[in-house]
């Protein structure tokens, strides 16, 4: 074999023989090799060691005087190599001199470009590293694989060809040449992995330090298109400290005088990156960017600054409220949160480096990574600090009464609120934490999916998108029935994927354990049922699986998750199905479908509709010649979508029903976004469409969850607020309760005037004294959801009975008003009261009345009217 193995040393002496013994021992080498050692003034004796070598055999030392630097001492190495393969390893064993001849042959026989020694393939691994330099390592590698589809891209040990070695910047400096060479060819380059046992050294020390540490972000940051210097770094920081102080005065004085948090920490925000603002352009990043800032850079500056102030907001309000840390404290943490925000943005978003150009599709990953942790941190946060939704707190009242399965909705959502509020307790977070790990479970099976059905920087750009798209950043967040369902969705067409295209046996347990748990968390799943049917209709290669046991073992652990929801049924003259049946059938006839288009247009934002468009036509277009890959897609989209259009020609859809079918398209409409050979004007078209979108959604997300919790300076609440803010309104309530016994020397039942949202409401933030008695609107007649199955009726009472409705109509018109010969409405109309948060912010206005003489329920439901509220 011809190549030039480079050493690069530093103090090894008591490794240089037994390397050189070792290496010279492995007769599969052949004799036509040269060993250059590269010393960077080791003090040891190394040199001493290899000289002894250089007379009887093919060793070359080189020695360097000037600042020792691994990378520049490849660079020498590879400039003196004799041979065009070269071959890099350690001086200290840790690399397995048996494994050369599989590294180099690829390169020699001209199938690959480089091959890298991996520790984190399989069949590799890392023997004797303490936990720390693992974990270390471990980090190190799962950072650069943002960038970059190697496994092991901090590897000592790799094989090249000379020539690429002209692509490296001359200024490379540090541990990660390879790192260095993967990224300059991404694109073109033949890469192989061969696993290795990476054995810890046994002789001398490692020289790796925190500042080889350091360099290696640094240098990372750099490949994925940042600015990043420790001279820029140092001084955003100076300036950064300055601005603390700004911040923190201005902020700890607001607080002080009474003024509320938002607009406390909003003004002292404003203050101190005007003042940032000012320096950091004149100072720190100057050098890149002489001059002052171009009006986009300004506006992007901006923009980075507005998601920086919210996301502070967002943890300021989580340490206040959830972990009742203090005011004065609490700005720290979240100084430090907007810190990282704007650097992290000052860096890849305001100053990106152009020079060395950065291909789109890093920046596209760089993108993906950032806003990806942007909202999982929104999520985190505004879990537990976001009131529940009435929408919540009805499915927290199915975990409160446990059962195999509820009238409106198979039992997955009721398990997950149990599971999580019986872990973390009675409060927001226990009931959506199971939202937030099916909101990651998602992002997984999407990733995984894409990554099969196209490559690594697809994958990452779907999960940006289902990040971004109103229906998965909710999905992710709020504890309904999507949830679950969501994550479902995606696993199923995850193991679909594989079994049907991939024909993996072992893929159809996955679709029967996904597909089980997806349909107990809503009926809508059972959808790409029809669909994996179409697909193995229309595919004679998954035809073939209709013969197999394989699918039939899926559907029977499907069925047997299933079970609970059949037998419940059984249980129970099969209400839940019927409901859903009528459901579909009763609503009165319209044609829904433009209505439809909207909805989508909603769940996935215009763009999206408009990726989603063009990325079925692309998908359709290749129609005759199909590929397996885009009739997978096809069907698996199209037959959702058939249906829900079909069904809108009817009647009208609630607006999310649609939300998950577009998991299996999100794909497509990823790859087209980076497909500029293929869709020319359509890939720059949405990649340029995308991006506003991409801001505009996640700052209206960051906006609405900072204007419920923290509030937004100048913006009144009255107008949005009817469905929310039910912690202070339930006080409130508590409070009329109270003063109704204290007349009557009873308390009243509490009747939420609504189909089940109130009385929900009402009995999650019921928790301080009295406990009240609530009940729903069934209580007159009308029907109620889950509620008439755990309070069917009332038997006459002369208990007053307290309604508490969300608008003053509900009180006036509908059941209230209709069962005036079954209810006694004391003289007086309806009253109200308003709701105040704790810090004097008015929030809402709440509607009741009190009532006696209640003289029992003995109307069927179908005679009371429709009532105006229907939640
Ligand atoms: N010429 C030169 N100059 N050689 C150096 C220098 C330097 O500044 N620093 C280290 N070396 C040599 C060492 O003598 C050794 O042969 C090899 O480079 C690796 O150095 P170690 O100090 O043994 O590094 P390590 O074992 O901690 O790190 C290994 O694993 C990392 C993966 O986490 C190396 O293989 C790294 O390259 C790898 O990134
Ligand atoms: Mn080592």
């Amino acid at each position: 074999m011809q190549f030039s193995l480079i050493i690069p040393t530093l103090n090894e002496a008591g490794n240089i023989d037994l390397l050189l013994t070792s290496i010279f021992s492995h007769d599969n080498l052949g004799d036509q090799f040269e060993v250059i050692i590269v010393d960077d003034s080791s003090t040891d004796g190394t040199p001493d060691k290899v000289r002894k070598w250089q007379n009887t055999h093919n060793v070359h030392l080189i020695e360097r005087h000037a600042r020792p630097d691994l990378t520049a001492s490849i660079l020498d190495g590879t400039a003196a190599a004799k041979y065009e393969v070269i071959a890099v390893m350690d001086a200290d064993l840790s690399h397995p001199p048996e494994r050369l001849a599989s590294l180099i042959q690829p390169i020699l026989d001209g199938t690959h470009d480089i091959t890298i020694g991996s520790r984190y393939i399989a069949g590799g691994d890392t023997i004797g590293w303490p936990f720390y330099r693992l974990w270390l390592s471990r980090a190190g590698g799962w950072l650069a694989r943002t960038i970059c589809d190697v496994n092991d891209a901090t590897s000592g040990f790799f094989a090249f060809r000379k020539e690429l070695i002209k692509n490296i910047t001359e200024n490379a400096r540090g541990y990660k040449i390879l790192l260095e060479l993967l990224m300059t060819g991404r694109e073109q380059l033949r890469v192989k992995e061969i696993p290795i046992h990476f054995h810890n050294r046994l002789h001398g020390s490692s020289k790796l330090s925190l500042s080889h540490h350091l360099t290696y972000l640094q240098q990372l940051i750099t490949l994925a298109g940042g600015t990043v210097s420790f001279y820029t770094a140092s001084r955003f920081a100076m300036v950064g400290f300055l601005g603390v102080f700004v911040d923190v005065l201005i902020f700890q004085w607001m607080t002080g005088q009474g003024i509320s948090l938002a607009t406390a920490h909003i003004s002292s925000f404003i203050a101190a990156a005007s003042f940032n603002y000012a320096l950091n352009t004149k100072w720190s990043f100057r050098l890149q960017h002489s001059g002052h800032l171009h009006w986009s850079q300004f506006s992007r500056f901006l923009i980075v600054g507005i998601f920086a102030m919210l996301l502070r907001g967002a943890v300021l309000a989580w340490l206040v409220y959830t972990w009742n840390i203090s005011t004065e404290w609490a700005i720290f943490p979240a100084i430090i949160a907007t810190a990282i925000v704007n650097y992290l943005g000052s860096a890849f978003y305001v100053f990106p480096r152009t020079k060395p150009a950065v291909s789109t599709d890093t920046r596209w990953r760089i993108a993906a990574v950032g806003i990806v942790c942007f909202v999982i941190l929104l999520r985190l946060v505004y879990m537990s600090v976001a009131q529940l939704i009435p929408d919540e707190a009805y499915y927290w009242q199915y975990a409160q009464h446990m059962d195999l399965s509820f009238f409106d909705h198979p039992p997955m959502v009721a398990w997950l609120i149990w599971l999580g509020t019986a872990l973390a307790g009675q409060n927001e977070f226990g009931v959506r934490i199971g939202a937030f790990l099916c909101g990651l479970i998602a992002m997984a099976y999407l990733y995984a999916l894409a990554r099969n059905l196209y490559d690594k920087s697809t994958a990452m750009r779907s999960v940006l998108l289902l990040a971004i798209v109103p229906f998965g950043f909710a999905a992710g967040l709020a504890m309904t029935p999507d949830a679950p369902l969501v994550a479902a969705w995606a696993a199923t067409l995850y193991y679909m994927e594989r079994a049907l295209l991939a024909n993996q046996n072992r893929a159809w347990l996955g679709v029967g354990i996904a597909f089980g748990l997806g349909i107990l968390s809503k009926y809508t799943l059972g959808l790409l049922g029809i669909a994996a049917l179409v697909f193995a209709i229309l595919d004679p290669v998954a035809r073939r699986w209709l013969l197999r046991p394989h699918p039939y073992v899926a559907v029977l652990i499907a069925l047997i998750l299933f079970s609970p929801v059949i037998i419940w049924n059984m249980e129970n003259d099969w209400a839940s199905f019927l409901f859903q049946t009528n459901r579909v059938g009763k609503t009165h006839h319209e044609f829904a479908t433009p209505k439809l288009i909207l909805q989508i247009a909603i769940m996935l934002t215009p763009v999206g509709l408009a990726a989603a468009v063009l990325a079925l036509r692309s998908v359709f277009l290749s129609y005759p010649q199909t590929t397996r890959k885009s009739l997978f897609i096809g069907v698996f989209t199209g037959v959702p979508l058939m249906v829900f259009l079909i069904a809108s020609t009817f009647g009208s859809l609630r607006f999310h029903w649609t939300g998950p079918l577009w998991l299996a398209l999100i794909p497509t409409m990823a790859w087209m976004i980076g497909q500029k050979n293929i869709f020319k004007n359509i890939s720059g078209w949405l990649s340029a469409a995308w991006q506003p979108m991409i801001t505009v959604s996640l700052l209206t997300y960051a906006f609405i969850l900072h204007y419920v919790t923290l509030g937004i300076p100048g913006l009144p609440y009255q107008f949005l607020s009817e469905h929310y803010f039910w912690r202070e309104t339930t006080a409130e309530v508590e409070k009329i309760a109270d003063e109704i016994r204290q007349t009557t020397g009873e308390a009243p039942i509490v009747v939420g005037m609504s189909k089940w949202s109130i009385a929900s409401a009402l009995a999650f933030y019921n928790n301080n004294h009295p406990a009240l008695d609530i009940r729903s609107r069934n209580l007159f007649g009308e029907h109620a959801a889950m509620y008439s199955f755990w309070y069917p009726s009332e038997s006459p009472t002369n208990r007053s009975i307290l309604l508490i409705g969300m608008k003053r109509q509900a009180l006036e018109s509908g059941s209230a008003e209709g069962n005036f010969e079954r209810i006694l409405i004391k003289p007086g109309s309806t009253n109200t009261r308003e709701i105040y948060r704790h810090d004097g912010v008015l929030l809402r206005t709440l509607y009741y009345r009190t009532a006696e003489g209640y003289r029992g329920n003995n109307l069927t439901p179908s005679s009371t009217s429709a009532s105006v509220e229907n939640r």
